[in-house]
């Protein structure tokens, strides 16, 4: 492909725009059918029965008084599940748990499956689950992180390592002539998209339709696949739109298998919709840590060691941590840097990735500790983060492939109107006596690529159809992805349709990561390329066409038309070009890979600076969060709107981690005592006031052929700290665990 169409083709008209998303009509008006809308015939309904304990055995289910009742089908439990032909005990894809479909009659959590009901009707299904009233014998909980011995659990999947060291750790130390040594503890959360997880399953021979949400839908069949003994090509997953995702649908789960299963053994499609209280436990969360974090500066504020260790919790069954610690690296300079991580095995479900898993839990603790050390040394906050700022990767050296963080800072701290902050706590009051605080934060996320895979097919109407089995989680990307093609196209948007959500689609990767809209738009990016240069070459060979001989190199697209660089007057319609060609569409393919020499060469992360204000009654410990600014640098917006939105939502779900969010255990049981949005708060509008989003603009060369980051993640993990260290500000205590509630503050 020449530089030429690569350079202008990039700046097109389409990204840029604030464009309203494609399928918002669709969604807001109930036309969008998602995953649960499907009722082909036959139809049979699923419901599971989860474990009221969190360990121990089934001794007795009345299977009998279930099955009796009118319009039961079946009840599948231990004693009669069908064979499954892949190991539950295996991760088939770098996206998978270990799962528990019933394989034995042993409960390792509370909301763990212990039997499946079959209904012609969803009341039917249900009433035979609440008849099958579950015995257990039972052993005493392990549900808080002391319940259990630290371990080192070597982490699989999603690229968490372990531990990392850069640099002389105790010279660090010694070197401090200032030194902090806290302990921070940050809850189980649960992500509760608003679709729960369901699944339409159907078979057709030893072919299967999965209609579900899925964040990653390729790797979805290939995960389904193994668990079914089938090649991955005999899945079909169907994901037009999901209600929100976080993570937690990336991954297979055990109540989808089991409903898998059920369709198989009955020959009917059945579907399985969670309730809300059933997403509390098999489909993942983000797992409860306690991290201990010690720093030390020299004379002049600057870091001398930056050591981070993280406990986290984990499942009895399987290994997934959160990588708190992580955030140690990447964001301040220091000559030692060290994260480590242990884990705690309980009688829980499996965490899993949940929007910025690490990231949220390690900086919120991190911008934490930084916020006491600046006021330990007497340097306001902002100055603090700049003294220590990380002109190259810390530890490696590195170059970042951009860094607009400063800039970040400095428009952040201007619109919040940072300056004459008072550095003691509980000066400021205002009109209604309630205490005022400011805190700041900083955010940083990588910009991991998965891989994608697009097509786009140039119609002889001079119109573009665009492939890729990219997820819309909620996020839109069925709208930035299309700008990125009708840019690569040059197209007009509404000249381009645009496919996704399917599994027949070329591969479009993960929704995960916040690196969706760079891979996938990278692939379709390709893609439309790979036509235009093709029709370039039409052009040129054509003696008919005005381009003859003009030579691909020199000829731009757009409007759907190729010109000639600079001669707008030399110019051949799309249309025109490929009507005397024979009248057939052109059809050009891309990819959004990157090569571990470019991984490897930059450091690539987005970057952010949070500032909050929040408003404490001094009576009665009540906070709000007044005004929240952040300012972010992901590389190229290819839609302020959305993007906006995005960050937004991160943002608010700040708010939730410091002062909403936290999933409670019985201490006897083991179950989780507020698994429903009655007593697992999340914000409401009335929590949530004065959002100031500001993105910073910032060339990327490096990152990908888009300069695009992603914006998916990075609004959470500056945002929590910001809202605790605001706190400190108002009140003058110093919380070390979130959420921050009321009780904390009296
Ligand atoms: Mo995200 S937690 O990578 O969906």
């Amino acid at each position: 492909m020449s530089d030429t169409h690569a350079r202008t083709i990039r700046f097109g008209s389409s990204s840029g725009q604030p464009v309203s998303r494609r399928d918002g009509i669709a969604k807001v008006t109930g036309a969008a059918t998602f995953a649960a809308d499907n009722a082909p015939p036959g139809l049979l309904h699923a419901v599971i029965l989860p474990a009221t304990i969190a360990r121990g055995r089934v001794t007795a289910l009345d299977v009998a008084a279930a099955s009796a009742h009118p319009g039961v089908a079946q009840v599948m439990t231990p004693q009669n599940r069908p064979p499954l032909q892949g190991d539950p005990s295996e991760k088939p894809t770098m996206f998978s748990f270990r799962i528990e479909v019933l394989q034995d009659d042993t409960v390792r959590y509370a909301g763990q499956p212990i039997a499946l009901v079959l209904g012609e009707t969803l009341e039917a299904a249900t009433e035979g689950a609440r008849l099958l009233n579950p015995r257990y014998a039972m052993d005493p909980p392990r549900t808080a992180l002391g319940d259990a011995p630290p371990e080192a659990i070597a982490p699989t999947g999603f690229g968490t390592p372990a531990d990392t060291t850069h640099g002389d750790i105790e010279a660090g130390h010694a070197a401090a002539r200032q030194a902090i040594d806290v302990i921070y503890e940050t809850p189980a959360q649960y992500h509760n998209a608003m679709e729960t997880h369901a699944v339409v399953a159907a078979w057709d021979g030893d072919c299967l339709t999965l209609d579900m949400p899925s964040q990653a839908l390729n790797l979805s069949c290939a995960g389904y696949a193994y668990f079914f003994g089938i090649p991955a090509e005999n899945v079909t997953v169907r994901s037009p739109y999901l209600g929100g995702g976080f993570g937690s649908k990336a991954i297979p789960t055990g109540p989808q298998v089991l409903a898998i299963l059920a369709a198989r053994h009955t020959g009917r499609p059945v579907k399985l919709m969670l309730t809300r209280q059933q997403m509390f436990g098999p489909v993942g969360h983000r797992g409860a840590t306690r991290q201990r974090l010690r720093l030390g500066i020299d004379e002049a504020g600057a870091l001398t060691v930056i050591d981070h260790e993280g406990l986290a919790e984990t499942s009895t069954f399987d290994d997934f941590l959160e990588g708190a610690a992580n955030a140690a690296h990447g964001l301040y300079a220091a000559p030692a840097i060290r994260s480590s991580h242990k884990a705690v095995r309980l009688d829980i479900g499996t965490p899993g990735p949940m929007r910025a898993p690490g990231e949220a839990s390690g900086s919120a603790v991190l911008e934490c500790a930084m916020d006491e050390l600046a006021f330990a040394a007497g340097i306001d906050p902002l100055d603090f983060r700049l003294r220590n700022y990380a002109e190259t990767e810390p530890g490696t050296g590195r170059p970042f492939s951009s860094k607009a963080l400063r800039e970040c800072y400095a428009k952040g701290a201007e619109r919040f109107g940072w300056a004459g902050r008072p550095q003691q706590p509980r000066q400021m009051r205002d009109s209604n006596g309630l205490l005022t605080g400011w805190g700041m934060g900083t955010a940083l996320f990588p910009c991991p690529m998965f891989g994608a895979e697009a097509r786009a097919t140039l119609r002889p109407d001079g119109t573009a159809l665009v492939e890729t089995s990219a997820a819309d989680m909620g996020q839109g990307s069925w709208t930035s992805l299309a700008q990125i093609a009708a840019d690569s196209l040059g197209l007009p948007l509404d000249k381009v349709e645009f496919h996704a959500g399917h599994s027949a689609l070329p591969d479009g990767g993960v929704a995960g990561g916040s690196g969706h809209t760079a891979t996938a738009g990278s692939a379709l990016h390709g893609a439309g390329l790979d036509v235009i240069r093709q029709l370039g070459e039409i052009a040129a060979a054509d003696p008919a066409s005005p381009l003859h001989g003009a030579g691909n190199a020199t000829l731009v697209a757009r409007d759907g038309w190729l010109h000639v660089d600079g001669d707008n007057s030399r110019r051949d319609s799309f249309a025109d070009i490929l009507a005397r060609n024979g009248g057939n569409p052109l059809s050009g393919k891309g990819n959004g890979f990157r090569s571990p020499e470019d991984a490897a060469r930059h450091a690539m992360m987005s970057h952010g600076a949070v500032f909050a204000e929040v408003k404490v009654d001094p009576d009665l410990g009540q906070v709000r969060v007044s005004r929240l600014v952040g300012a972010f640098a992901a590389g190229r917006i290819i839609n302020p709107k959305l993007a906006e939105s995005q960050l937004m939502g991160g943002m608010i779900w700040g708010i939730s981690f410091a002062l909403h969010e936290a999933a409670r255990h019985d201490r006897k049981t083991g179950r989780i005592l507020n698994a429903d949005f009655a007593g697992y708060h999340v914000p409401v509008n009335a929590d949530v006031s004065g959002l100031d989003v500001l993105m910073i603009h910032e060339d990327d060369p490096h990152v990908n052929v888009l300069g695009v980051k992603g914006v998916g993640e990075i609004g959470i993990v500056g945002t929590v700290g910001a809202v605790a260290n605001a706190i400190w500000h108002a009140t003058g205590q110093r919380v070390r665990h979130f959420p921050i509630r009321i009780e904390d503050l009296l």
